[in-house]
């Protein structure tokens, strides 16, 4: 990458102590004196980080940018994303430009439409119902995280796929190793390899007895030559890692972000109504997708003053993005009173989440029902106490253990 300075910082960077709901301090001083900033990644390459609303919804709207991760230059963060570009693997349509983008899209993005995660709402209901039945049944303190957070989104991404629900455990075994970044690579390509014999298997079955599911469809789409096998298989996994880490992770710091502010979350209990307002509200607060907006400029570009060369990297960071005052005045509160659904916690432009409506649903129906079911709830140790995921790319706490009076 060209025109950078020396002294460029390491990303990711850490997030404060003592904070860790806040993402790095660093990039309130970048919004305010170098929105767009060069640093280095754990590979030793460079790449600019976009800080500004703005700027980010930009970038990540310019056709001038792409998303393909086998381009030269395109920033590798994660040790779960090396490993796929090392083992030659692609990692599903999140990681592709159009016109391929657009055709693996539109495959799967009729079954995600805000109209069909309304009729699925009843049945989140009642699967949210019979957690919080177990939990209030069982043991105290309990981890909300193996007994809430984890299972609900884990239980809907197989309904919709056609996944065995008793596989489940599996799959987060599996997940857990691809995206943790303790582990080392050999263990990250096991699992891997694990979730890819097992699509392999899946497929098979449905070849045999086709179900009105997801991998089906996508079956039948091979069967008639618009999608190849490999491209089944990778979409299958991209769905089923995406759309269950992700929301686990909303729901448990959800929670605990609800738990230590007991007078929004007296406000959310007695009015489910707010329900809408203060997962938009917990999704820009936490952001928990950490720098999963990665990009790689296909032509020179100007972003907030500065150029971007044709092949440098760009980290798009939206966990900045939503707490940049120009776009939500007093960014570092947290309201759930307030409006903000503009925010980019799901991502901007053409690869903008596609399970936003299922994982809105989810998280809409888990924080009231917890709430008005479970009114005592309480964290059974001390905040500090809490570990999380650090720089894994999407950030979560570990487990969550609460009690009730
Ligand atoms: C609160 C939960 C979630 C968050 C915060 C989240 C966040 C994101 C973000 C930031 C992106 C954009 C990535 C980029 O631009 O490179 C994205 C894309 C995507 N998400 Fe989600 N996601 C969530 C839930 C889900 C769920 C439930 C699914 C299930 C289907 C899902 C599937 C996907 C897919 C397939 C993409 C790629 C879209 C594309 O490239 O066109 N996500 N998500």
């Amino acid at each position: 990458m060209t025109n950078v300075q020396h002294d460029a910082p390491a990303f990711p960077m850490a997030r404060p102590p003592g904070c860790p709901l806040d993402p790095p301090a660093e990039y309130g001083r970048m919004r305010a004196e170098a929105p767009v900033t060069p640093a280095i990644l754990p590979d030793g390459s460079r790449t600019w980080l976009i800080s500004r609303y703005a700027d980010v919804r930009a970038v990540l709207r310019d056709p001038r940018v792409s998303a393909d991760l086998r381009k030269p230059g395109f920033p590798i963060i994660s040790a779960a994303e090396r490993t796929l570009v090392d083992v030659g693997f692609h990692p599903g349509f999140i990681r592709t430009d159009p016109p391929e983008h657009g055709q693996l899209r539109r495959m799967v993005s009729a079954d995600f439409t805000i109209r069909r995660v309304k009729a699925l709402r009843p049945a989140i209901q009642r699967l949210v119902d019979e957690r919080v039945d177990r939990i209030l049944d069982g043991p105290k303190p309990v981890d909300l995280v193996a007994e809430l957070a984890l299972p609900v989104p884990s239980t809907v991404i197989c309904w919709l796929l056609g996944v065995p629900v008793a596989d489940i455990g599996k799959f987060n075994e599996w997940t857990r190793a691809v995206v943790d970044a303790d582990t080392t690579p050999e263990q990250t390509q096991e699992a891997n390899a694990a979730i890819l014999g097992y699509f392999d298997e899946l497929i098979a079955i449905k070849q045999r007895e086709p179900a009105d599911d997801i991998v089906s469809r996508l079956v039948r789409q091979h069967e008639a030559g618009k999608l190849t096998r490999p491209e089944v298989l990778t979409t299958s996994m991209l769905l089923l890692v995406a759309g269950h880490e992700t929301t686990a992770n909303m729901i448990s710091l959800g929670v605990l972000t609800l738990l230590q502010h007991p007078e929004q979350a007296a406000a959310l209990r007695e009015n489910a109504g707010l329900a809408s307002r203060a997962v938009e509200e917990l999704l820009r607060y936490l952001s928990i997708s950490e720098f999963a907006t990665t990009r790689v400029a296909t032509e020179d570009l100007e972003v907030g003053g500065r150029l971007i060369r044709a092949g440098d990297g760009i980290v798009a960071l939206t966990p900045s993005a939503n707490r940049d005052a120009t776009a939500f005045p007093d960014p570092d509160t947290v309201d759930i009173h307030r409006k903000s659904r503009q925010h980019v916690a799901f991502g901007f432009g053409p690869h903008q989440c596609v399970g936003q409506s299922l994982a809105r649903a989810e998280l809409q129906i888990v924080f009231p029902t917890l709430l008005r079911r479970i009114p005592g709830l309480r964290l059974a140790v001390p905040a500090e106490e809490l570990r999380y995921k650090l720089n894994e790319g999407i950030f979560g706490v570990l487990s969550l253990p609460v009690a009730w009076d």
